[in-house]
């Protein structure tokens, strides 16, 4: 997917860099293409790799329900003439791109009033860091805060540790690795809040049994980008020459460059000069080798409404796929019960494209985590990054039923039991047991 948009944009972009004013989308549009058959794919895949300037959202997999192209005013006529002439249905769901952009309500969070965070905005990078420096401060027995790494530009990878006390398994939330995909962060610091504030006895349970490690933006230095100069930013903002910017999905050391990503430092997929090239793939895979054995890995994307389980190489049932696959079913129907939102659970390499590099291969081979899955939240095509502001809050809960259901799931099959607290618990026992024997 090279982003030959962002390519013909540069000099815009380093224009209104110099004028300080965020990249303007007056007049793009968002196209979602339904393709029909084989040949259709065949042909969107011919112009994804064409020279003509489209932004592909989503790509022309062969399973793909729909592809979501956003395209400049300059070329939209061109692209209803290529889909009219081949007899592919599309619709136009956002004909004016800055107008959503404009939409999407970004609120202020004020220091030491946890009120001010509200799930029907977006939040900048510094407003996340200093409300979870509040939740810490505010439950100074559960939470703690750590930094899992550094960015190029030298920031800080922030996240909060929830614990109840030690010997619990490990659940691990990484999001907003791509820096557009804005649902993501959201939903991180809304499973952070219910984890500390929930009444609900079995969103309790998963906050006493468990710790969380929770991190709601990876990739800070995109996501600072995405609010002050291009709102569609994916990568970091590593320079290359005259590019930008290595998706940090396509740079961990697993099957790097095997597929689905790119040499070039133009493309939006751009691998990196080398596997973990980048700061923060590097210190943030350092950081979660370091925090011990990891029973749920959790990495949050956005969009088309899929639960997707590693690997991205092949599409071969490796490991313990098939339990994967029933658990995330079954979790995915719990997630459609508030709102009815469908979700597909599936292979990576399956139900979205040969993708490999990215953090959930990399934790499931390196470090044998048994249960990882990668989200891509809602929605289906209509906005795709410019989720509405409300549809913030029941794409949060309906993910958040979906987390809580999956340790149940996982349960059921034999996974997240025992642990190092049963273990002590039986060790115990024995010991009272053999003292019994002597007595
Ligand atoms: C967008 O399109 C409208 C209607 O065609 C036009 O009036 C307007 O000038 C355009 N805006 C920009 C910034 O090009
Ligand atoms: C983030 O937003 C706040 C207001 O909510 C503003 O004061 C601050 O400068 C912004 N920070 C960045 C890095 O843009
Ligand atoms: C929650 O747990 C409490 C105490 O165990 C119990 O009394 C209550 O019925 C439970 N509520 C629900 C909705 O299960
Ligand atoms: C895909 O990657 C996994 C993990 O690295 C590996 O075990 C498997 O052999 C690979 N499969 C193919 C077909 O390359
Ligand atoms: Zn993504």
């Amino acid at each position: 997917m090279a982003n030959r948009v962002l390519l013909s944009l540069t000099l815009f972009i380093s224009l209104t860099s110099v004028l300080c004013e965020p990249f303007r989308f007056d007049n793009f549009s968002l196209f979602k293409v339904v393709p029909d058959d084989a040949h259709h794919i065949k042909l969107l895949q011919d112009l994804q790799n064409s020279d003509i300037n489209y932004d592909f959202w989503t790509d022309p997999v062969p399973s793909a329900e729909f592809v979501s192209i956003m395209t400049s005013p300059m070329n939209k006529v061109a692209l209803e003439h290529f889909l009219s002439l081949h007899g592919i249905k599309y619709e136009i769901t956002m004909p004016n791109i800055q107008e959503a952009i404009d939409k999407e309500t970004i609120k202020t969070y004020t220091r030491n009033n946890l009120r001010s965070m509200s799930w029907d905005a977006y939040y900048n990078l510094s407003d996340i860091n200093i409300w979870m420096a509040d939740m810490a401060r505010t439950y100074p027995d559960v939470v703690t805060e750590f930094v899992a790494g550094v960015s190029y530009e030298h920031r800080q990878i922030k996240g909060l540790k929830i614990s109840h006390g030690p010997g619990r398994k490990i659940i691990f939330v990484e999001a907003g690795m791509h820096s557009r995909e804005w649902i993501t962060m959201s939903t991180a610091c809304y499973i952070i809040n219910e984890l500390l504030t929930s009444t609900d006895n079995d969103t309790m349970a998963a906050a006493r049994d468990f710790d969380w490690y929770i991190i709601p933006v990876a990739n800070p230095d995109g996501y600072v980008w995405t609010h002050t100069d291009f709102r569609m930013w994916r990568k970091n903002r590593r320079p290359f020459g005259t590019n930008f910017g290595v998706d940090l999905n396509r740079n961990w050391n697993n099957n790097w460059l095997v597929s689905g990503a790119s040499t070039n430092p133009a493309s939006d997929i751009y691998a990196g000069p080398g596997p973990f090239s980048e700061p923060e793939t590097r210190s943030l895979s350092s950081f979660i080798r370091s925090v011990g054995d990891i029973d749920m890995y959790l990495s949050f994307h956005s969009f088309s409404q899929l639960l997707l389980i590693p690997f991205g190489n092949t599409t071969e049932p490796v490991g313990n796929y098939h339990d994967t696959l029933n658990i995330g079913r079954r979790a995915m129907g719990a997630l459609s019960v508030r709102y009815g939102t469908q979700y597909v659970t599936g292979n990576i390499a399956e139900a979205i494209y040969q993708a490999t590099g990215g953090s959930v291969d990399w934790v499931k081979e390196h470090l044998q985590v048994p249960i990882v899955y990668c989200y891509e939240l809602r929605d289906r095509g209509q906005f795709g990054f410019l989720l509405p502001t409300d549809q913030i809050l029941p794409n949060n809960e309906e993910a958040m039923d979906s987390v809580i259901d999956l340790i149940h799931q996982a349960r059921r099959f034999g996974y997240l039991s025992g642990g190092s607290v049963g273990l002590q618990v039986s060790f115990i026992l024995m010991l009272v047991g053999v003292l019994a024997s002597l007595w």
